[in-house]
């Protein structure tokens, strides 16, 4: 194994066994379903039952993930997780993972927390580790896990969701990613989770606001001097962190007006470039860590070596990072397409009262 020559080798998804539309949802709260659907784009909300929860999430798709590379688990020196799903303020919840998966002895291990981007800043730091040479040859599984629930009621309830990426980072057989990435972070109280608290709080308003503006600062960032519709042309997929879909919708109109185009312009390129990659994140809803690299590994699906995507992460606080990838040459057979597409056929519906029943199992063992 190189020690510079280092991106994605291997990537599983696991996705929870229950899932409920967001119309079952509008109908329990009361409210007109096209708000769920059409003013927020949402469609499912992936639930959680009772002894599920963001561990068996990542260790499900970590399994996946690992049966799927040619490496063995003596080759693993880094295990980094990224969630908002802490069970302990101390104890990472790389341990109860790793315990699952049987990894232990000379492996780094922790738990990387700043809201959604926490999985894109564990990947980073794992790809700088190797990068520098300090992986000395070794692998490292990096895994992005969370259950995202609202307060009953709250206005972020249809947003809810929860799933797990695993991404081996080794030899870049499915994708490299660019060294170059365009951060940007300015503090802020847009979503938060006091400590003790089950639920977040959330300043609605001002997080699509700190959204948007992260998204203008790093596109911003990567265009510099040049013309937008020459850079953005040069990428297949524009992949986003997905806190509901709209938001992305809205975050596109937004970078569009700030580059001096016009309204359909921006739509276009949407359109073009930016919808599809949403497939799998109307089924999950908003995975937290996840939900960017949910996008990512549908954005990957099938793509010729070479051809490059961005991937925009964000995490309330606030921070964002924008990143550049390349297919590499066994993304065309995209092998983790059957994580999703077994997890979506066995996963089971449920009903307004089901839901009212988990969520006070939640609420219990909150
Ligand atoms: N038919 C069609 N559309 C309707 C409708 C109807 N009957 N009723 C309302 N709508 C539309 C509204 O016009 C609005 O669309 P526009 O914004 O385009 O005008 C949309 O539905 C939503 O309506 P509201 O703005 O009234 O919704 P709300 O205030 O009740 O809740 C929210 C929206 C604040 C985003 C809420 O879902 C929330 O708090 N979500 C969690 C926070 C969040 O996701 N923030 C995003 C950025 S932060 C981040 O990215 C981190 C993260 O993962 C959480």
């Amino acid at each position: 194994m190189s020690t510079t020559a280092a991106g994605i080798a291997s990537i599983g998804l696991q996705l929870p066994p229950l899932f409920m539309p967001v119309t079952e949802l509008a109908e329990l709260r009361g409210v007109d379903p096209n708000k769920y659907t059409k003013g927020l784009g949402c469609v499912d909300i992936a639930l959680c039952p009772a002894g599920h929860d963001a561990v068996s999430l990542a260790v499900g798709a970590a399994k996946r993930a690992l049966s799927r590379w040619n490496g063995s688990a003596e080759d693993i020196g880094l295990v980094a997780v990224g969630t908002e799903s802490s069970k302990d303020m101390s104890r990472p919840l790389s341990a109860w993972i790793a315990e699952e998966l049987g990894l232990s002895g000379a492996i780094r291990s922790y738990e990387v927390k700043h809201a959604c981007y926490g999985g894109t800043l564990a990947l980073r730091q794992a790809l700088e580790w190797k990068w520098s040479g300090a992986g000395a040859g070794k692998a490292a599984l990096v895994i992005a896990s969370d259950v995202a629930l609202y307060s009953l009621g709250d206005p972020g309830e249809p947003t809810q969701g929860a799933g797990a990426v695993a991404m081996i980072i080794d030899q870049p057989t499915l994708a490299s990613v660019v060294p170059t990435a365009f951060p940007f972070s300015s503090p802020a109280f847009d979503f938060w989770r006091p400590v003790g608290d089950s639920f977040p709080s959330v300043d609605g308003k001002l997080s699509l606001d700190c959204y948007k503006r992260a998204v203008m600062e790093c596109f911003g960032s990567l265009i510099g001097d040049r013309d937008a519709h020459e850079v953005l042309s040069g990428y297949r997929w524009l992949c986003f962190h997905v806190p509901f879909p709209k938001m992305v919708k809205k975050a596109v109109i937004h970078l569009g007006e700030q580059l001096g185009w016009s309204t359909q312009e921006a739509e276009r390129l949407y359109l073009a470039k930016v919808e599809d990659t949403l497939e799998w994140n109307q089924l999950t809803g908003n995975a937290y860590t996840a939900s960017l690299w949910i996008s990512v590994a549908r954005a990957l699906v099938g793509l010729e070596e070479g051809t490059a995507i961005t991937a925009f992460s964000y995490g309330s606080g606030y921070g964002a990072e924008l990143l550049q990838l390349a297919a590499g040459p066994a993304a065309a057979s995209a092998s983790w397409v059957s994580d999703v597409e077994e997890d979506l056929r066995v996963r089971k519906p449920v009903d307004m009262w089901g839901y009212e029943t988990l969520r006070g199992d939640v609420r219990a063992s909150a």
